[in-house]
């Protein structure tokens, strides 16, 4: 259940990047049904990252880095900001898709600019960060960073 719960969050928040690529690339083509699209799918797959993720943390608790001591402040940095930036990332999101829905596009567009690379920076990371603790990850049962 564990892995599972895991496997399925690192997809579903690497689907969710993926779908706001394609929505960047769709609006820059001047495709705004599809980029409306895109981006309204990639917001769902984030929030199903959210589901899982908590499950995941509610049901079997952290995970511990393990890997060897020259790599830690590395993966520190990595899950610290991995962690602040995925927090701002929902308000804003909220912020950006309010904005386009009342059509205000010019506050949308100079807002999603700054949300794009997060978002994109919050879904690699937490790919690095899967791939880390799959390898280094020591159980710990509580809550812990
Ligand atoms: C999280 C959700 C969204 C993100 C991250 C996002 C991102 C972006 C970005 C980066 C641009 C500027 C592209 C460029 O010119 O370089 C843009 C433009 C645009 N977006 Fe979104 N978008 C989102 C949701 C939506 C939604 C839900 C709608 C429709 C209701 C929408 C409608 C538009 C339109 C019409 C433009 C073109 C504005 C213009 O050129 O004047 N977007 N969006």
């Amino acid at each position: 259940m564990k892995e599972l719960l895991g496997l399925l969050a690192v997809w579903s928040i690497v689907l969710s990047g993926l779908a706001l690529l394609a929505g960047v690339a769709l609006i820059k083509r001047g495709k705004r049904v599809w980029h409306h699209r895109a981006m309204l799918t990639g917001t769902f797959l984030a929030l199903l990252f959210l589901v899982f993720y908590l499950a995941k943390w509610a049901l079997h608790g952290t995970t511990a880095y393990g890997g060897p001591e020259a790599w830690r402040g590395a993966y520190y940095f990595l899950l610290i900001t991995h962690t602040l930036l995925a927090a701002l990332n929902g308000p804003l999101a909220l912020y950006v898709i309010w904005r386009a829905f009342r059509g205000e596009f010019v506050l949308h567009k100079r807002w999603a600019k700054v949300l794009v690379p997060i978002w994109l920076y919050v879904a690699a990371s937490g790919w690095v960060i899967y791939l880390v603790l799959k390898r280094y990850g020591v159980e710990t049962g509580t809550i812990a960073f």
